[in-house]
């Protein structure tokens, strides 16, 4: 009895101990080093690469041979067509408008097929930087108070060059295979964040994926033909896969190197 009142004192004491010598609430979660936000750019800018590259290849470079349409005029009721690849890009970048995540995302040119494209500002001499060396910029605009990143925008495929060739309203005609026709830039408030809000991007530009790919799914459930929606992919036939399908793909290519990335910024940290 008298130990078990002594081993009492001593426990009490040690959680006394404990609780005074806890670290406060918050530092527990977001502990670790700040992460730099242009890591957490790269990061973002590979999971869009693939995503970019998903949607231009598996839905609208093999739709098109299924008689599925991609047009800049998706949007116009009686057009039966999905968004070419920058359109895709920009539902993305509208519904992290629409997130709580202050993230934004833009792919600009300085010879733009759509006016509201072209770089302004800061922004020009950054692009003009990366026309010059080839290499990613990263940067504080000033213009605006944002932290950002350019990364080049290459012509990696024939269509590239034909389509913004052959454009009405390009004002350039004489792309080539290789240039760099423009940049995706995004853009945050601060120049560093915690690992769990650099996860909450991560998870912010999931959401815009799914997003953008619903948006085309319910104007596909509007066409004169409708696609069958579910498992299959237009490379079976004339299908499209259901959101659920698409994003397991997306996700399945680009999870490994975000996971890689973030172990990465973790061993950093420490
Ligand atoms: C079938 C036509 C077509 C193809 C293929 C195409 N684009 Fe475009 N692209 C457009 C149109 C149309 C816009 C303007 C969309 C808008 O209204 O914002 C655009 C926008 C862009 C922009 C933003 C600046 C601008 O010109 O308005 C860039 C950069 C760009 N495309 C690069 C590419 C690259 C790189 C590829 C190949 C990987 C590609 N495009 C494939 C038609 C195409």
């Amino acid at each position: 009895m008298k130990w078990a009142a002594g081993a009492f004192v001593v426990a009490a004491a040690l959680v006394a101990l404990i609780i005074v010598n806890a670290p406060p609430p918050d530092a527990e979660v977001s502990g670790g080093t700040p992460i730099p936000i242009a890591a957490v750019f790269a990061l973002l800018e590979a999971e869009n690469d693939a995503v970019r590259e998903l949607w231009t290849k598996e839905i609208v470079g093999a739709g098109s041979e299924q008689g599925l349409m991609f047009d800049k005029d998706w949007r116009q009721p009686g057009v039966d067509a999905g968004p070419l690849p920058a359109l895709f890009l920009r539902e993305t970048a509208e519904s992290l408008r629409r997130s709580p995540a202050p993230l934004y995302l833009f792919l600009g040119s300085d010879f733009p097929v759509n006016d509201a494209n072209r770089f302004t500002g800061a922004q020009q001499a950054h692009f003009a930087e990366i026309k010059r060396t080839g290499q990613p910029q990263r940067f504080l605009d000033e213009d605006v108070n944002l932290h950002s990143a350019m990364f080049p925008d290459l012509a990696v495929a024939q269509p590239c060059v034909t389509c913004h060739n052959n454009d009405p309203e390009t004002p350039k005609t004489d792309w080539k295979l290789g240039d760099i026709m423009g940049a995706t830039t995004w853009s945050y408030p601060k120049p560093e964040v915690s690992m769990e809000e650099a996860l909450s991007l991560v998870g912010a530009l999931r959401q815009g994926f799914r997003d953008a790919y619903r948006q085309y799914l319910d104007k596909a459930a509007t066409f004169a033909n409708p696609p069958a929606v579910g498992e299959n992919w237009p490379s079976d036939g004339y299908y499209v896969p259901s959101a659920d399908v698409f994003m397991g793909e997306a996700e399945g290519r680009i999870s490994a190197g975000t996971m890689r990335a973030i172990l990465e910024l973790e061993q950093a940290q420490e």
